[in-house]
């Protein structure tokens, strides 16, 4: 393959080098369109101490991702043009594309619409509270509305606030067992059938963030049968991890939705397969050390995700690579609107936002490796296979052999 000027010049095996060029050897790989995560706590502002735009976007290319969606729930929320513009200059120059989700409502307090507007001026195709989803059933109608006259996408984080409250945990035998107080799987399918009425009613897109039980999946499946305009996303340790894992009460597995038993983890990987669920977002969600060493009822929620999301997927999934790649880089790439720039087809005069994997090769997970600035992660120690060899970013070799190079 040769690279010009930022875009793909020629689809061949082999070519002769020109002199000057750099050549990058991608023996034994697979060149690959830039994976697309919809789903990212990029942390900035306000919690650099978790994480930075910066260095999430380097854990990002070093996971293959070209393009990630950096989430809105920040200190302050992205809510506001001043915000989106904030965000999109700290991204500038980093190592893939930082693209923004704006919030639903202001602060993300589910009161008032946050002005999606002047957000969407800016580029914002996609907003979301997640976090939190949108309670209130009439403010939601009137995103959704607003939403479709600008041409943009709302994403729902399914949790209905007053089941969910107080729990910690998966509701089920684990929790009972623990006497950690649970969150059930209720909480997750009402709002989705809420939702799945109100795409119907406005007409308007609703796009479902990380879903981890079969009762909100087989919703998403009968509303995708009767043509609902509705998408969805799973997050890797949803269909890698159990709530199991919770008896060692380490709040490393600790997550909203929770780890749930393996009849969801099984719908999940099923839903993948099928289509039901189009693609998978990390949730990639980093925390510090200090918060993530308190008691699990007060530890917060979340796990990184960037870095190893491709190796699970190869890893875990019993799907043909094609597929795999399908779920992280060009389904993902059309739901956030960034088909043509990321997500391939690789073709003479694309943007050449490429990744290359050697997908044979076993890695172990070793936190204190990883790009990210916090080491939250629960695949300590699992051996994958499967790995990013170099990420391109606009023809830039942003990852090579495994090294960030910026
Ligand atoms: O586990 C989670 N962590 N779930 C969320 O919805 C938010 C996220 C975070 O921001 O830490």
């Amino acid at each position: 393959m040769v690279v010009r000027d930022g875009v793909v010049a020629a689809v061949v095996e082999a070519a002769d080098v020109a002199s000057g060029a750099r050549v990058v050897d991608a023996d034994g790989c697979v060149v690959a369109p830039g994976l697309v995560d919809l789903h990212a706590h990029l942390r900035q502002p306000g919690r650099e101490e978790a994480e930075t735009v910066e260095s999430g976007a380097r854990a990002a290319a070093l996971g293959g991702y070209t393009a990630v969606i950096a989430m809105p729930n920040t200190e302050p929320s992205i809510d506001s043009a001043a915000a989106v513009r904030e965000v999109l200059d700290l991204g500038a120059g980093a190592c893939c594309d930082v693209r923004v989700a704006g919030a639903i409502t202001k602060d993300r307090a589910g009161e008032q619409l946050a002005p999606l507007g002047e957000m969407a001026a800016l580029g914002v195709r996609m907003f979301t509270d997640d976090g939190a989803g949108v309670q209130d059933a009439r403010l939601m109608r009137r995103a959704l509305e607003y939403a479709s006259a600008l041409g943009v996408l709302l994403a729902q984080h399914c949790e209905d606030a007053e089941l969910a409250e107080g729990g910690h945990m998966h509701e089920g035998e684990w929790s009972s067992r623990l006497g950690i107080p649970g969150i059930p799987v209720e909480a997750e399918s009402m709002m989705v059938a809420r939702d799945v009425a109100l795409a119907q009613l406005t007409g308007a897109p609703v796009h479902f963030m990380h879903l981890s039980t079969a009762m909100a999946i087989a919703m998403v499946r009968a509303a995708k049968a009767a043509r609902v305009p509705v998408t969805a996303e799973a997050a890797p340790h949803h269909f890698t991890l159990t709530d199991d894992a919770v008896s060692s009460y380490d709040p490393v597995f600790k997550v909203n939705p929770p780890l749930r038993p393996a009849a969801d983890v099984a719908a999940v990987k099923a839903a993948l397969a099928d289509g039901t669920i189009d693609a998978i977002a990390t949730d990639h969600a980093p925390h510090p050390q200090e918060a993530k060493e308190l008691p699990f009822d007060q530890a917060p929620p979340g796990m990184l995700g960037l870095e190893t999301a491709l190796a699970l997927g190869l890893t875990e999934l019993d799907l043909p690579l094609e597929q795999v790649l399908a779920l992280l880089s060009w389904q993902p790439a059309r739901i956030a609107g960034l088909a043509g720039q990321h997500g391939g087809p690789i073709a003479e005069g694309a943007p050449a936002n490429l990744t290359v994997i050697d997908p044979a090769a076993v890695w172990v997970v070793e936190p204190g490796r990883l790009a990210s600035r916090s080491r939250n992660t629960p695949y300590a120690g699992r051996k994958l296979t499967g790995r990013v060899r170099h990420t391109l970013l606009r023809g830039e070799p942003v990852v090579v052999d495994g090294e960030a190079q910026r």
